[in-house]
């Protein structure tokens, strides 16, 4: 009878295991039919070809003025009082390659904005005259046409005021413009290069200006994963990186500041880099306007080719995208007792873009976003070196 008890429980047991395993295996299979589900869909929304498609992104109402919704980079703008030539690229292209506007005669535009090195120089700080260190990381040259303002700070407002500040500036080049202007001069084959670019064989530093920075605006990416994803190709995004583009909209809320096809705002933002009070201390913007609220704000860099940039932010603090994200995900916390310094005898703070909070990312959700900035890249174009002119 015991015998007989013993056996009908371990049946009753059994019946109830599997049917609970069941139960279990069919909410799994629900999981995972729903998951499969919901990003089918999303798959087909954000492949369409038309942005108007996708899920709305979420944004803070402080974004909502300079928001524009991601996609491709539109035609290059070219200034009307600095229209494209080839002529003239030519030759900015030959000018950002010769050392022979720097003082020393050893450094080019491009020893720091190198195009084997996605346009910088892959290092922390950049050395300049004499191996002297700079203060702040070199930025990627690529797609600064559609930039507003120029630097970290933003301290140029064009491509054209910019070029004749490194060729001054005692830590990179450390010459003159005028200097310059001479030994360019003084170039035989360059003459030809003007003339063709110009008109005549004139050389100015302003022609300089403008042939520099008319190459530079022909840097620019060209179709990246990104691009050929959302323009139809629905199978060359994986999972993680559909999901990462995803989260860059919605839950990360990343496009509140890089957005449009720059994936720049062309804002200047406080994230809690500037090490206020601390060793490192960079006012940022403050440098450029005064103005208290400036404090520690930077320049929202665009993100395209960010695979290829680093090390990043201003002071090239970070050596890894995982990095970055991790220190979003965590509300970019800063150190309570700093976040103030005392400059010139005036008090200021580092406040903060309320844009910035703990997101609390999964690791795999880091891993998404991660694998989504990298389709942001495109294939490096072979750069031929111009023939510096004798
Ligand atoms: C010694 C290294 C060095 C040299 C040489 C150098 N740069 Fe830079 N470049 C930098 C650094 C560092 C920054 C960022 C500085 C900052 O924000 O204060 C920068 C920023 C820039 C930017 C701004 C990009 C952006 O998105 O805002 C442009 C454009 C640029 N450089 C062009 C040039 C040109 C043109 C030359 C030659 C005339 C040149 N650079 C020479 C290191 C260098
Ligand atoms: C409030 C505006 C804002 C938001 C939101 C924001 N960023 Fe940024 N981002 C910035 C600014 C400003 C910098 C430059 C800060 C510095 O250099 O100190 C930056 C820098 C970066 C860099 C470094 C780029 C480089 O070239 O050095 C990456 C990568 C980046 N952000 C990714 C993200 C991701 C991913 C998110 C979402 C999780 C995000 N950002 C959200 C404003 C923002």
């Amino acid at each position: 009878m015991a015998m007989k008890n013993a056996i009908s429980w371990t049946l009753v047991l059994f019946l109830l295991i599997s049917v609970l395993n069941n139960c279990l295996n069919n909410s799994v299979k629900k999981e995972v039919r729903e998951h499969t589900v919901f990003m089918d869909n999303l798959r087909k929304l954000y492949s369409s070809g038309d942005p108007s498609k996708w899920p709305k992104p979420i944004l803070d109402p402080e974004s909502v003025p300079t928001f524009a919704e991601i996609g491709h980079l539109p035609e290059t703008p070219f200034p009307s009082d600095n229209p494209y030539s080839a002529e003239k690229e030519l030759l900015g292209k030959t000018l950002f390659f010769d050392p022979r506007l720097s003082r020393s005669e050893q450094i080019a535009c491009a020893s720091c904005h190198d195009p084997e090195l996605g346009w910088c120089d892959s290092r922390t700080l950049s050395f300049g005259h004499d191996r002297q260190l700079g203060v702040r990381n070199a930025m990627s040259i690529i797609n600064t046409a559609y930039a507003k303002n120029l630097f970290w700070d933003g301290r140029a407002g064009s491509l054209e005021v910019q070029s004749k500040m490194p060729i001054e500036d005692q830590r990179e080049m450390n010459g003159h413009m005028d200097l310059a202007a001479g030994k360019i001069a003084a170039v035989k084959g360059y003459q030809i290069l003007f003339e063709k670019a110009f008109g005549d064989k004139t050389v100015t530093k302003e022609r300089i200006a403008k042939a520099i920075a008319t190459f530079e605006r022909t840097v620019k990416s060209s179709a990246s994963k990104f691009d050929q994803f959302i323009d139809g190709k629905a199978d060359v995004y994986s999972d993680d990186e559909l999901m990462g583009l995803h989260l860059f909209r919605t839950k990360a809320q990343c496009i509140n500041c890089h957005n449009s096809g720059y994936f720049s705002n062309n804002t200047f933002e406080n994230i809690g880099t500037a090490l206020l009070g601390e060793k490192g201390e960079d006012l940022g913007r403050y440098l450029v306007t005064k103005n208290a609220d400036d404090a520690g704000r930077f320049r929202v860099p665009g993100l395209r080719e960010v695979s290829r940039t680093g090390p990043y932010l201003h002071n090239g603090s970070m050596t890894t995208l995982q990095e970055v994200i991790q220190f979003y995900s965590k509300g970019n916390p800063e150190y309570s007792q700093k976040r103030a310094t005392v400059h010139e005898g005036i008090l200021l703070k580092s406040e903060k873009s309320g844009m910035v909070r703990m997101l609390e990312l999964s690791d795999r959700e880091v891993a998404q976003l991660e694998a989504f900035l990298k389709t942001l890249s495109s294939k490096p174009e072979k750069v031929t070196l111009p023939e510096l002119p004798k």
